[in-house]
């Protein structure tokens, strides 16, 4: 019988221990790059049992073809999956996994510190400084929102949304949330959050912190309509993905005055931003580090190396997101691997 290497391919290096625990498994092939589409589907046809993308990689039906039947899970390294076509995942048998859970706290701490410097415009303060701007004390200098009392909108209310709003009940908002999937809320939270619609957050909020999943219907979400219709005192927080804000209209919305100010982690264009963003003061620009701590972005590894070793192993992965593509729960086992 032929000996085939087991093989997993990263796109990207990996942090520790995802490198030590893969290959223990497998031979782990890091490009260090990301690979262009043809790049990526000449290497996948060569041979590769697992693929470790990340947000930046565009995982679709063609590709997956040129994979073949070899290639049993495709294991994400992030949380959303905006960038995997999950459904031609499940037609062709590949498991398709994320990292849920493991950044929770991190992304949450990452809103609410947008949220902060956008309503106490930390951010202006900071190039006033540095500009040498500065000239003393005054009453009516660079004055923001105060966030206790002020009310809070989170958009999406899963994991993410929820730790948002624990944090924000400690800053004495008030939270209003938006999500048509009706997650369960947390027993901590129960009673002391408000259910309402997504017009109601547009209208009633003075901080909008977006935490949906990118989605034919979230796309552009927040559109020009909706950024007109918000209070013109209000802040809008975007963690989840750019593409949820139409960023032209937001260029205009912060240029115009229609709001205060935004917060953003994401980008429409990652990492180009919509013409005018870099020059609106109103804006605070991070460039998509919700995950990034030094923990967090272990733990995102550990997860998606054994997403992926479960694979391998015929096992079912900790966080599949496409359970049923593997009927009966194991794929068979392929002969001949080392
Ligand atoms: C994710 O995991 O989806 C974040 O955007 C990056 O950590």
């Amino acid at each position: 019988m032929r000996c085939v290497t087991t093989t997993v391919l990263c796109t990207l290096a990996l942090p520790e221990p995802a490198p030590s625990l893969l290959s223990a498994r497998a031979e782990l092939v890091v490009l260090g790059r990301i690979p262009s589409p043809e790049e990526l589907r000449s290497r996948l046809a060569e041979g590769v049992d697992v693929l470790c993308p990340q947000l930046r990689d565009r995982i679709d039906a063609a590709l997956l073809d040129s994979a073949g039947p070899r290639l049993r899970a495709v294991c994400n390294y992030a949380v959303g999956f905006d960038n995997i076509d999950v459904p031609a995942c499940t037609e062709r048998g590949v498991i398709a996994t994320n990292t849920p859970g493991v950044l929770t706290g991190a992304t949450a701490d990452c809103a609410m510190g947008l949220i902060l410097a956008t309503a106490r415009r930390l951010c202006e303060g900071d190039h006033e400084m540095r500009a040498g701007h500065y000239k003393g004390w005054e009453p009516e200098y660079l004055l923001g929102l105060d966030l206790g009392g002020a009310t809070l909108g989170i958009v999406g209310f899963g994991r993410i949304g929820q730790a948002l709003a624990q944090r924000a009940l400690a800053f004495e908002m008030t939270v209003l949330y938006a999500d048509e999937q009706d997650p369960p809320v947390a027993e901590a939270l129960r009673g002391r959050v408000e259910k309402v619609d997504f017009d109601t957050i547009v209208e009633r909020a003075d901080v909008i912190s977006l935490h949906t999943p990118l989605t034919p219907s979230t796309r552009h979400l927040v559109d020009e309509a909706v950024l007109r219709r918000m209070k013109s005192t209000a802040v809008l927080v975007n963690t989840s993905r750019g593409p949820v804000i139409d960023e032209q209209a937001l260029v205009r919305a912060l240029r115009e005055g229609w709001i205060a100010g935004a917060g953003l982690d994401v980008y429409e264009g990652e990492p180009e931003m919509a013409p005018g963003l870099a020059g609106c003061r109103n804006a605070v620009l991070a460039p998509h580090l919700g995950s990034a701590t030094v923990k967090t972005r272990a733990a995102m590894a550990e997860l998606c190396a054994r997403n992926a070793v479960a694979a391998l192993d015929g096992q079912m992965p900790p966080t599949a997101l496409n359970p049923d593509a593997w009927s009966g729960g194991t794929p068979p086992p392929l002969p001949g691997r080392s």
